[in-house]
């Protein structure tokens, strides 16, 4: 997989931005259902930035974990869509959003059994020889678990990268959230996952409510999460990094001014500048 660089989430109030300055960035990514449906302006702006940043599709409703079937209609969809901006790869998250055709618009915590792992890894496989793509997965943030998991989920998570043959996005953040909320150790977690299936990472804020943390991706990225994040980049060699605000944005600037941090701790560890 290529290493894209530094990218930001492309959000509808900083299109005009973008396609006014060109800022520097290595890669963008959209969230897939944003524009799965689009036309007009909107599907233009996107095809415009797709024509001078590499861009990267990140959906929130493929639901690789439920019961329910594949919805062959959606992947379809998805493959046009990536095809169309030539996306590198098309992630989603190791999740479930609902059951018995209710979609929740919620990323659910899987029970991280062996059961589980043979399920999602059979998915996996149909969802990549439908996109012909690689699919990489992220780990998501979580506020609950089931009382009937047996794996850790570091152990859940690589061990589906490497029987599934598929990529990990790893969501520095909702490491340190989940560990948070769960009291495991995010270093542990770090440390066990298949560092050579890591393709891309996320850097996100959060909100902590004392009790539990939430990740709200309304903040700038807090200061255990870049240490995390030093320490996977170390680990991992350093790979596309993508800074994800989805809410009190703040001007374009002020990102890239956070992504710069990103930047220079990858170089600072592995010696060499990135896009
Ligand atoms: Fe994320």
């Amino acid at each position: 997989m290529p290493h894209l660089g530094f990218g930001v989430g492309l959000r509808t109030p900083h299109l005009s931005y973008i396609r006014r300055h060109l800022p520097p960035v290595g890669f963008f990514e959209i969230i897939s259902e944003n524009f799965l449906g689009a036309h007009g302006g909107r599907r233009q702006a996107l095809a415009e930035i797709a024509d001078r940043y590499p861009v990267v599709l990140h959906g929130v409703s493929m639901s690789i974990g439920s019961t329910d079937p594949l919805d062959f209609g959606y992947l379809r969809r998805l493959k046009r869509l990536a095809e169309e901006i030539r996306a590198p790869w098309v992630s989603d998250h190791v999740c479930w959003t609902g059951v018995l055709g209710v979609n929740t618009h919620d990323l659910l915590p899987l029970p991280f059994t062996e059961e589980t792992l043979r399920h999602v890894v059979e998915r996996v496989r149909i969802v990549q020889d439908v996109l012909e793509r690689p699919l990489v997965l992220e780990n998501p943030s979580s506020y609950v678990e089931f009382c009937d998991s047996t794996l850790p989920e570091w152990e859940f998570v690589g061990r589906l990268a490497e029987e599934a043959d598929c990529g990990l996005l790893l969501d520095v953040n909702n490491v340190h959230v989940s560990a948070f909320n769960h009291d495991f150790d995010p270093v542990r977690y770090l440390r066990g996952l298949p560092h050579d299936r890591v393709v891309q990472m996320h850097l996100a804020g959060h909100t902590h409510y004392g009790t539990h943390i939430v990740d709200t991706h309304d903040a700038p990225v807090a200061e255990p999460v870049w240490e995390l994040y030093r320490l996977a980049t170390e680990l991992t060699g350093s790979v596309s990094t993508l800074l994800e605000r989805d809410d009190k944005l703040p001007p374009f600037p002020e990102l890239l001014a956070e992504l710069d941090r990103a930047r220079e701790s990858a170089a600072v560890l592995t010696g060499g500048p990135h896009a």
